[in-house]
């Protein structure tokens, strides 16, 4: 508990540091819109399952789901525009969804059973949970900019409210809640060390362009990284891990 909430400080401290330019900002809001939008975010896990699904009240929420993160997406995307930039590409080490998958092998797999979409709404469900937590820490970098923070709250009132939807489309799907909890537990396991994995590049991604200034503050996070790196080496099945170059 205690080195999670050390992790969130120094994330924290390097966004601060690393996103409240300009660069650092369109950078920052082109993955949170790739985070919600259809190539590898939460609008492409509602792509595969929409046929599958028959029921009209599931098929309501998911609308409804889906709708809100469209407006995530486009919210991020105007507020890119209104700096002037457009957003910049990125590569699949610093999206969590493509992190996450290499862990679990899902999003290419077809979906043809209740468990398939069981497995999906899982992974939205974590992703939520991590979505929330990040907005809570982005509140912390941003809280003079009333812009921003008015987004990031909005976006958290609509994560929250996703939880529920995630967690009634499992139910509709399942009755067997000790086994659907285990492994909601066990993605939760996996997407933990995925964002570690994903912090890492994204931290390296940061200082190769230069958004971090000055040397003693790079040699800093550099030093910091290569301790985030030994963690998640020290994994079993993780040993050859290694992020993308600093
Ligand atoms: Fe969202
Ligand atoms: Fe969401």
């Amino acid at each position: 508990m205690r080195t999670k909430m050390l992790e969130n400080y120094l994330n924290i401290q390097f966004m601060k540091q690393a996103l409240t330019n300009k660069k650092g900002l369109v950078h920052l809001f082109s993955q949170m819109a790739d985070a919600e939008g259809g190539n590898s975010g939460e609008l492409h896990l509602f792509d595969k399952i929409e046929d599958y699904i028959q029921d009209p009240t599931i098929k309501k929420i998911v609308k409804a789901h889906k709708a809100d993160e469209e407006k995530h997406e486009q919210m991020f995307l105007d507020y890119i525009e209104m700096l002037g930039e457009k957003p910049i590409p990125l590569t699949d080490d610093i999206r969590l969804l493509k992190v996450l998958d290499s862990e679990l092998n899902i999003l290419n797999n077809e979906i043809k059973t209740d468990q398939d979409v069981i497995n999906i709404m899982a992974l939205l469900l974590v992703i939520e949970e991590r979505a929330i937590l990040e907005f809570q820490n982005l509140l912390q970098v941003f809280d003079k900019d009333w812009a921003i923070k008015s987004m990031l709250e909005e976006a958290i009132k609509d994560e929250e409210k996703h939880l529920k939807f995630c967690n009634k489309i499992i139910s509709h799907y399942t009755t067997d809640e000790v086994e659907v909890n285990k492994q909601i537990e066990e993605y939760r396991r996996l997407e933990d060390l995925s964002y570690r994995k994903l912090s890492l590049n994204h931290m390296n991604y940061c200082l190769n362009e230069n958004f971090i200034e000055g040397s003693f503050k790079q040699n800093f996070w550099r030093f910091l990284g290569n301790i985030a790196k030994s963690g998640i080496q020290n994994e079993k099945g993780h040993e050859s891990w290694e992020p993308i170059g600093a």
